[in-house]
């Protein structure tokens, strides 16, 4: 990596991906600590400490089975922090379930960001991470940590082009010289597949399914062995009786349904490609798009987006966590990043 982009000034301890989807900590030295989903449950709508009764994986063993007067909610929305008070409180739990605040009294924490944020919406990541007591806070695009995240040299002069297809947001961003040349997002992901689906199956089987049988199914989309002739079996209650049921239907039904959500994520990159300066266009060409986040993992969409935008593209490796592996890997570097 360029060293004079790279400049170290001190280190950074801990990168937290804090994503609407997932939450994700990285230990300088240490690797992956923690990853679990956002999603807190408490009671009565209040977030003290005998109200909360899950947080990550254990919320998400609850969610869509909650008695009276509890709620399970997704604290973030569209890739920023919705309900702050729950998103502090979920991040205090994970950063203690991750042992941060015993081997660090204070901790240096790196935190990624959307590019296109407000700055109240800036204001919020901030106001979560010191809620561990961090002693600075240094903030990183999204963007630039998922291409260091994937092996990219962001120092370089060649331009790159990330699409960080997430749950929430969708963010297309041209890089070159380690900073961000050109970015357009679009608040959408994975979380309107899932709601096309869902839709789907209330228009057409007349059977409302959870998000976790939709996840499921998007599941099955993402495997690389993904058979669409395949006819699959799915549970839900009828809108009519009301009493569950189960309906066949085959994959292949599944990929009109997808397509709408997944052609917002291409005008996304469209657009970011339209504003690219010619001298960077050849190298996007030579380079290609790379792919990163969990809806990378949808089968034939890098195929898709090569269709419609006629520029190579790649799937990064175990693109699910390029975020936080490039915030880990730029933990070194808090010079390059701006402190909060
Ligand atoms: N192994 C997998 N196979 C298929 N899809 C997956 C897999 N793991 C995660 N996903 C999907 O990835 C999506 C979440 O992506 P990701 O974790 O990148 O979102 P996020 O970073 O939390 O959200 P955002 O960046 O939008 O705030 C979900 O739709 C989830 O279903
Ligand atoms: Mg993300």
């Amino acid at each position: 990596m360029n060293n004079q982009i790279l400049k170290t000034f001190s280190s950074f301890d801990v990168a937290i991906d804090l994503g609407t989807y997932k939450t994700a900590i990285y230990v300088r030295g240490e690797g992956i600590v923690l990853e679990e989903p956002s999603l807190i449950t408490y009671r009565n709508g209040n977030l003290s400490p005998h109200d909360i009764i899950a947080v990550g994986d254990e919320a998400q063993k609850i969610q869509g089975k909650e008695p009276m007067f509890v709620t399970t909610v997704k604290p973030l929305h569209g890739g920023v922090v919705e309900h702050l008070e729950a998103t502090q409180v979920m991040v205090k739990h994970f950063a203690k379930k991750a042992g941060l605040l015993k081997r660090f009294r204070k901790p240096n924490i790196l935190i990624s960001n959307p590019v296109a944020i407000s700055n109240i919406e800036r204001r919020a990541v901030r106001d979560v991470a010191s809620m561990i007591g961090s002693k600075s806070i240094g903030l990183i695009e999204e963007p630039i940590a998922a291409a260091i995240g994937c092996g990219i040299d962001i120092g370089e002069s060649r331009a790159c082009m990330i699409v960080d297809a997430g749950w929430g947001i969708t963010e297309a961003a041209v890089i070159s010289l380690g900073g961000i040349v050109h970015c357009e997002s679009e608040r959408v992901g994975g979380e309107l597949i899932i709601s096309s689906i869902i839709e789907y199956f209330k228009k057409h089987y007349s059977l409302v399914i959870g998000e976790k049988t939709a996840a499921s199914i998007t599941d099955v989309l993402s495997d690389a062995d993904c058979k669409f002739e395949l006819e699959m079996c799915v549970r839900g209650m009828d809108v009519g009786s009301r009493l569950p049921c189960l309906r066949k239907f085959k994959l292949e039904e599944l990929k009109a349904v997808i397509l709408s959500p997944l052609t917002s994520i291409i005008r996304t990159i469209r657009r970011t490609l339209e504003n690219t300066p010619p001298m960077l266009s050849a190298d996007l060409i030579e380079n290609g798009i790379i792919l990163t986040g969990g809806t990378a993992l949808l089968k034939n969409f890098d195929k898709l987006i090569e269709d419609q935008t006629g520029v190579p593209v790649r799937v990064a490796d175990d693109p699910y966590r390029c975020v936080v592996r490039g915030g880990g890997i730029a933990l070194d570097y808090l010079g390059r990043f701006k402190s909060a």
